[in-house]
């Protein structure tokens, strides 16, 4: 690999495994979340991404280039991470908990990318190549935002177990008594 155009097409194709990884990974998410807020949000984002794809292949197209086979190692890692949470036995909150953890992470790894795919695009003008870009990028960013409202509000049911919880108390207890003296 010497050139900018090679390193961009390498992107391409790193991206186009990503997506297809993510294609069902959502899938995943969405089978095993609880909230139904939740299960729709991973769904609609599954159907984007799809779309997402046919966008990359529509920009290889443009470029005249092949879509190679590549691993997107990234991604691949996230997805490892998931499927060694799920052999934890987790309950069903800290399931949903940890699925938008896992989304915010990949939108954030996707956001990345594609912004410097955009960029590199418009370096060197391939001008409709970036707009398709730009748009799977935004649909990223859409997601990002909503996948962190969520994590607002998917909390654990139980933070801490009993015998944590009395020693938070008397620790609280113990340093208002310091305060008062
Ligand atoms: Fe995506």
């Amino acid at each position: 690999m010497q050139t900018g155009h090679e390193l961009f097409v390498h992107g391409l194709n790193d991206m186009m495994d990503a997506e297809r990884q993510l294609v069902e990974a959502l899938g995943e998410l969405a089978g095993d979340s609880s909230r139904e807020d939740l299960k729709t949000a991973f769904e609609q984002h599954r159907r984007e991404t799809e779309e997402q794809v046919r966008r990359l292949e529509q920009c290889f197209k443009l470029l005249g280039e092949t879509p190679e086979d590549t691993e997107c190692h990234g991604i691949r890692g996230l997805v490892a991470e998931k499927k060694a949470f799920s052999e934890e036995d987790p309950s069903e909150d800290l399931v949903d908990v940890f699925n938008v953890g896992a989304a915010i992470k990949a939108e954030s790894y996707e956001i990345c990318e594609y912004e410097s795919l955009v960029d590199m695009a418009r370096e060197m003008k391939h001008t409709k190549v970036a707009q398709l870009l730009n748009r799977n990028l935004k649909e990223e960013k859409a997601t990002l935002k909503k996948m962190e409202g969520f994590s607002d509000k998917v909390k654990p049911n139980e933070m801490m177990n009993e015998e944590q919880r009395q020693q938070a108390a008397s620790s609280s207890k113990s340093s208002g008594s310091r305060r008062a003296a």
